[in-house]
């Protein structure tokens, strides 16, 4: 297809003159494909959306993750539209706030406790904090190139910080057991938190699942040392598993941070832990202006309820296994050795060989060309909204993009 751009040209040039950058973060256009990919988007529903110019487009990126069941679930608009006429931001949490920390409580083997805020990095932050007012310990271990959110402790970012915003962090490589024991000698008795997602999903690279023993490694140092383990599920929960993404891996962590899915685009995150660490959790101030809103917390609930109903996770497993072949059979096909890594729901494309994304760069750009928002720094997602058809339609725009690609090489 010719992809019309004017519309979404003309409001970056506007952006770019009151707002800083004219797009920030990751969904900056440097960050994407930018002479493909659609500055700004107009409207969505189900496991596609339009953007501003009009072209529709099949979506592999869903918000980012943040949509679990397709764009507009109707369902969820239903529930949330009821209690918007009720109200959102009042003045007192809502009936809705103690109903979904049950519900969480419920579904989270280990949870005995739920807080909720607004975005991810609201919650894995707290979590270190609460980590350390439960220890009485400074230093919180991280992966190196795990992305936990913006602020100064761990964003990826180079401006506005200080060197002592991270004097007490350290970092090891995922999967090196012996380098996160090391580091924690380093600091011994001084470690109040290891922070870990439950699979490395680092952008501009391929994912990495746990080595065998890893996570049994990192429970046992955490136990043996009384080290806070910190699961940050915010781009995984609710994907995986629908009781958190450590029951898929085999391991219990004491705090676990929720967000992306959890609302299905409602602005939601949610951090739950153990017993014995409410009183840190009750401790560590946390508050926020719409934090308590009510229409946020009925489409969790809402989300919760429907994706265990509709076996949201078994499907997406399912579909995702079926691209995932599609895919590398495609790309076979024509002569490249081309897989998708991580977990089917939400996996990261990867080339043999193309070690600086030149070749993912160029299949994504002719897939976009078909109508297909394939993201290649950033994994991709499934959700509820994809069918079968749906991802044979991706899996024959792909093919016609690697038959193209096969022309460029000759
Ligand atoms: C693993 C992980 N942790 C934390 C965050 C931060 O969440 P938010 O962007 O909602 O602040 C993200 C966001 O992408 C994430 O993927």
């Amino acid at each position: 297809m010719t992809l019309s751009r004017k519309r979404s040209d003309e409001l970056f040039l506007r952006a770019t003159k009151v707002v800083p950058g004219g797009i920030y973060g990751h969904l900056a256009p440097a960050g994407g494909l930018p002479k493909v990919f659609p500055h700004y988007a107009e409207s969505a529903e189900g496991c596609r959306f339009r953007d501003v110019d009009g072209n529709d487009w099949l979506d592999f990126m869903c918000g980012y993750g943040a949509i679990l069941l397709g764009h507009r679930d109707p369902e969820v608009e239903e529930a949330a539209e009821r209690q918007r006429r009720e109200g959102s931001v009042l003045n007192q949490p809502t009936a809705r706030m103690v109903e979904l920390a049950e519900a969480m409580v419920e579904r989270i083997d280990f949870a005995e406790w739920a807080v909720f805020a607004k975005n991810g990095s609201d919650v894995t932050t707290w979590a270190t904090r609460v980590a350390r007012e439960h220890t009485g310990r400074r230093f919180v271990l991280k992966a190196k190139g795990a992305y936990h959110g913006v602020d100064a402790w761990c964003d990826p970012g180079f401006g506005g910080r200080i060197p002592e915003d991270r004097k007490f962090v350290g970092e090891f490589k995922w999967n090196d057991l012996d380098g996160l024991r090391s580091l924690a000698k380093e600091h011994e008795d001084d470690v109040a938190a290891i922070v870990l997602t439950p699979y490395h999903h680092a952008a501009f690279g391929p994912s990495e699942m746990p080595a065998d023993g890893f996570w049994a490694g990192v429970e046992e140092l955490c136990r043996e040392k009384g080290i806070i383990l910190v699961l940050d599920d915010v781009r995984a929960g609710s994907r995986l598993d629908d009781g958190g993404s450590h029951r898929l891996f085999g391991f219990t962590p004491d705090v676990a941070c929720y967000s992306k899915a959890l609302g299905n685009g409602y602005a939601i995150s949610a951090c739950v832990g153990r017993e014995d660490l409410r009183r840190g959790a009750r401790d560590v101030f946390l508050t926020g202006s719409c934090w308590n809103d009510a229409v946020a917390m009925t489409a969790a609930m809402k989300c919760l309820d429907l994706a265990r109903e509709r076996n949201v996770v078994a499907k997406l497993d399912t579909l995702g296994v079926r691209l995932s072949k599609g895919l590398r059979d495609a790309g076979a096909k024509h002569g490249f050795s081309f897989s998708l890594t991580g977990p089917p729901a939400m996996p990261f494309p990867w080339f043999d060989g193309d070690e600086n994304l030149y070749l993912l760069q160029q299949f994504c750009e002719l897939c976009a060309l078909e109508g297909v928002f394939f993201h290649p720094h950033h994994n991709w997602f499934l959700c509820g909204a994809h069918e079968e058809a749906t991802i044979d339609q991706a899996v024959e725009a792909a093919s016609v993009a690697f038959s193209k690609l096969t022309a460029e090489k000759a």
